[in-house]
């Protein structure tokens, strides 16, 4: 048995993290500010003994030295994450991420603990490769634009990241996420399939920043669970980066039109500028899709679930809360929590 530090524990990936890990009879012990994260995610854990929950700050050194020092393994997943979020908050972006986690990496250092550290696909940047592998070039818009700060963070948490290994023989591990789906991911930071599901449930419009013609993969976040947990597990990964992805490939109309189908909502969908979305001048990538090559030699693991059940599984958490949080604001055609709604109505667009 195993005790496995958490930080962000009580965010989306983190949440999931951990009930996999107590599923395995595995310790957590989860360090979360709550800044995004909820303690609602965690709630159905918070009877189990194996569990420990501390809400502070990754900030909070003397916190996190004793829980460090406790831990087999760290997981890092606190940070600063959503496009909005960066745009709306770029010293916070910038500080949360970079000191965070080599506030983190400090803390290892001591006892040489393996960290693995969150990163992400948007450290690819504007780069025009067909599929993204690991050891391919980031190519980044100019420092003006503040959308790069969330990327340039994580850039230099993997530099930091890779110079702990190199330097102080930290065993560390880098995975890139790409686009993460599943319950309990929060739409407030402007995640895509989170709003998506969230305007059909409500009746309104699906709307699409730019043609929506971009394409983008979307991973359940059972799979990138599995990856941690293999990664953890096998010491050959330390000091490697790894995509953690699903190539499988889709617009984002395309999208919209499969959330619409799924859900069964009597919706359009509407295009807005991203200078509208998000601030003028706007950069985004067309394509983003990962070489999963490496990865899939260090586990022998491939992603189980498809698109289309990530969006089905989404869905079904998304309905059960809809039905929590506004039962009486809604209609619904059939079966709630495992079922399959076909016809979700609200009275804005009630024929
Ligand atoms: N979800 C995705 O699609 C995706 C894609 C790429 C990378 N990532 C990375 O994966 C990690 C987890 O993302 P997520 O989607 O679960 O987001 P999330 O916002 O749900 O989780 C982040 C958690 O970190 C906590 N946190 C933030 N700053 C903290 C601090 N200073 N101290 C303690 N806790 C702090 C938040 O409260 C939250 O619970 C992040 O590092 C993110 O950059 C996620």
């Amino acid at each position: 048995m195993s005790t496995f530090l958490i930080t962000g524990g009580a965010g989306f990936i983190g949440s999931h993290l951990a009930e996999k890990l107590l599923d395995l009879d595995e310790k957590v012990l989860i360090l979360d500010d709550l800044s995004s994260g909820s303690v609602r995610n965690i709630a159905h854990l918070r009877s189990n003994p194996k569990l420990e929950f501390q809400a502070g700050s990754i900030f909070e050194r003397g916190l996190l030295r004793e829980m460090v020092d406790a831990a087999d393994i760290i997981v890092h997943l606190a940070a600063t994450v959503g496009v909005l979020n960066i745009i709306e908050s770029p010293v916070t972006t910038i500080q949360n991420n970079v000191g965070g986690t080599e506030a983190v990496l400090q803390a290892a250092a001591k006892k040489r603990k393996k960290v693995i550290v969150a990163s992400t696909s948007e450290v690819y940047g504007k780069s025009n490769e067909p599929v993204f592998r690991e050891d391919g070039d980031l190519v980044f818009g100019p420092t003006s634009k503040s959308r790069w700060s969330y990327a340039s963070s994580k850039v230099v948490d993997e530099f930091l990241t890779l110079a702990y290994w190199k330097e102080y023989r930290v065993p560390t591990i880098i995975v890139r996420l790409f686009n993460t789906i599943g319950p309990r991911q929060s739409g407030r930071y402007g995640m895509v399939v989170p709003r998506f599901l969230r305007q059909a449930l409500s009746g309104q419009n699906l709307t699409v920043f730019g043609t929506g013609n971009q394409s983008r993969c979307f991973t359940y976040v059972a799979d990138v669970v599995e990856w941690l947990l293999l990664l953890a597990a096998n010491d050959k990964a330390v000091g490697e980066v790894f995509n953690l992805g699903n190539p499988e490939e889709v617009t984002i109309n395309e999208l919209a039109r499969r959330i619409i189908e799924l859900t069964g909502a009597r919706v359009g969908i509407d295009h807005i500028p991203y200078s509208q979305a998000y601030e003028e001048g706007f950069e985004d990538m067309e394509r983003r899709v990962p070489d999963i090559t490496r990865i899939r030699a260090f586990t022998g693991y491939s992603p189980r679930y498809s698109l289309d059940d990530a969006l089905r599984l989404t869905r079904d958490w998304f309905v059960a809360e809809k039905i929590l949080e506004e039962s009486t604001a809604f209609h619904y055609g059939l079966g709630q929590l495992g079922g399959a709604p076909r016809s979700v109505r609200h009275d804005k667009t009630s024929e």
